[in-house]
């Protein structure tokens, strides 16, 4: 009895899967960055990469070294555990070089109070949410708010 001779269609699918599998190893080799794996399953060379970028947020310390007065008041107030740079943006070049002008910090009036403030049902109920449709619209929240000491009326 002769061996079972393999059906041609399958042979050729056999072939296809090498076909396959081959291309994609050559692929894989050619594509492969070479610092790849150097320490784990990442480019190695993008740890370089990353710590070689300047860093655009300072740090609430770093802020005290000129701004104490602004710290002192805003830590009596309600608004006590928020960065200074989550209302005033990244500043790390004004704190490298207060002088600029074209380096000064936003003052994001607005924009940056509604994104805590705005009422949102996904919110906890315990914060303090206002509609900024009919809450005194048309008027900046800081002509009514002290934003580094909300609870106080200006
Ligand atoms: C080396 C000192 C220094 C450091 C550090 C510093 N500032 Fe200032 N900042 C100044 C000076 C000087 C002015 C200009 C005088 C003023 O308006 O009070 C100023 C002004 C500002 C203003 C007002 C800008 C305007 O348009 O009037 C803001 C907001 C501000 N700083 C935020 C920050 C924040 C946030 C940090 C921390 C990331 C910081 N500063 C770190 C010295 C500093
Ligand atoms: C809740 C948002 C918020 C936080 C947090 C905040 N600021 Fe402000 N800050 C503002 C707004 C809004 C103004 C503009 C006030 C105005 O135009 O009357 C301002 C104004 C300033 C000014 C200009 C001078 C003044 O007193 O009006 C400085 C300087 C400043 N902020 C520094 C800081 C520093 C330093 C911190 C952190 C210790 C900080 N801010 C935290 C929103 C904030
Ligand atoms: C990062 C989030 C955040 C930002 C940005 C922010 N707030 Fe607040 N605010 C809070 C938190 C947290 C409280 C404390 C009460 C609460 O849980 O809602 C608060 C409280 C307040 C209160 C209530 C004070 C009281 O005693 O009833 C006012 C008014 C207020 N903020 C105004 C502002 C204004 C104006 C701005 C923009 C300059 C602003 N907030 C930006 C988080 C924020
Ligand atoms: C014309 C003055 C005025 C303006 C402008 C104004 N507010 Fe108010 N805000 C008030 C008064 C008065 C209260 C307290 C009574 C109330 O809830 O209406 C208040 C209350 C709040 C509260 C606390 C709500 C609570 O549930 O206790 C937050 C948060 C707030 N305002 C944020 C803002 C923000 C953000 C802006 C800017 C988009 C803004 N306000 C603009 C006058 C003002």
């Amino acid at each position: 009895m002769s061996r079972a001779k393999m059906p041609p269609q399958i042979f050729r699918l056999v072939l296809l899967t090498l076909a396959i599998i081959v291309s994609y190893l050559i692929a894989r080799y050619l594509l492969t960055p070479s610092t790849f794996r150097q320490y784990g399953f990442y480019r190695g060379d993008a740890l370089a990469e990353l710590s070689s970028r300047t860093p655009v947020f300072a740090g609430r310390k770093s802020c005290l070294e000129c701004h104490e007065e602004i710290q002192t008041k805003l830590f009596k107030g309600e608004h006590k555990t928020i960065g200074c740079e989550t209302c005033h943006g990244p500043s790390s070049l004004h704190a490298a070089d207060p002088d600029s002008e074209a380096k000064k910090p936003d003052k994001r009036n607005t924009t940056a109070c509604i994104r805590c403030h705005e009422a949102n049902p996904s919110r906890p109920v315990t914060q303090k949410q206002i509609n900024i449709r009919n809450h005194y619209t048309g008027q900046k929240c800081v002509e009514c708010h002290v934003p580094h000491q909300p609870n106080e009326v200006p």
